[in-house]
């Protein structure tokens, strides 16, 4: 049987599957065995290309079912409204979110940078009611459009403000006022660290530095550009934390490099 991603739930998910080519079945006949042993799966999509462009989305083919793949997904005690079609979205990095929210504590103003449809930021408020604010900064319009309607749909507008814009051009107005900020552009963040730093308050803060590691060696060379960016910036740093996330592709992992910055 073929692996699939799901993403929805209860009566609407979508199936999203890598097929191999010279399988015995057809890819539609695996699509419509998926879908008959999973009442709730209505459509099957098949990874096309990798994830692209500034907007990390990549191209589906649809081998059968619904042509409308807009879900409610639950993780974690929260709902969200996606299309994986128009927004990045990984259902496998629930666990990732919660092992950044355990470590948010209450009066924490955080920056979500590259904040998608907002499900860092709304898992964080979820595990810490008592976080002050959660600004997140989002480039896609679908994925800024998702965000707003999750922030309100998991009653947290209070808490977090969902930003349509570019992270190179938007952060200003949160020099100085932040204690934690999160980097989830793993090919690239290292272009943004200057106005992470910027963001932070002036006593320091947490960053979560995402990048791609090769398997024999996973985090020298992101050390090593941190290292040179943050003597350049005259910043003091200790790393308090390094882990694997997800595997990217093969021999390629995506890691997390967490900071304290002063
Ligand atoms: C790897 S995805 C992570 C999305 C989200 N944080 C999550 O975990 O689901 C990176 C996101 O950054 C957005 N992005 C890329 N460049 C950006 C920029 N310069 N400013 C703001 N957002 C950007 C992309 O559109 C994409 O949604």
């Amino acid at each position: 049987m073929v692996s699939f991603d799901l993403i929805g739930f209860k009566e609407k998910a979508v199936a999203i599957v890598e097929i191999v080519e010279g399988l015995e079945k057809s890819k539609i006949e695996i699509a419509k065995e998926i879908m008959e042993k999973n009442k709730n799966i209505k459509s099957v999509l098949e990874k096309v290309s990798r994830r692209k462009g500034k907007l990390r989305k990549r191209e589906y083919k649809i081998l059968a079912g619904d042509k409308n793949t807009e879900v409610l997904h639950r993780e974690f005690g929260y709902t969200l409204k996606v299309d994986p079609q128009k927004v990045y979205f990984s259902p496998r990095e629930s666990t990732e979110r919660q092992r950044i929210a355990v470590q948010v504590k209450a009066g924490e103003t955080i920056l979500v940078m590259f904040g998608g449809i907002c499900v860092m930021s709304i898992a964080i408020a979820k595990k810490q009611p008592n976080v002050n604010k959660i600004y997140s900064v989002e480039l896609n319009p679908d994925g800024s459009k998702y965000a707003l309607e999750n922030v309100r749909m998991n009653k947290l507008s209070h808490k977090i403000v969902p930003i349509e814009g570019d992270v190179k051009t938007g952060c200003r107005e949160f020099y100085n006022k932040c204690d934690r900020i999160l980097m989830p552009l793993p090919l690239g963040a290292e272009k943004f660290l200057d106005i992470a730093v910027k963001c932070l308050k002036s006593e320091g803060g947490i960053i979560h530095f995402y990048t791609i590691g090769k398997e024999e060696d996973l985090f020298s060379a992101a050390l090593e550009t941190i290292g040179k960016k943050l003597k350049r910036l005259k910043k003091t740093y200790t790393v308090i934390n390094k882990r694997k996330v997800l595997a990217y592709s093969p021999r390629q992992w995506k890691v997390c490099i967490d900071l304290m910055v002063k």
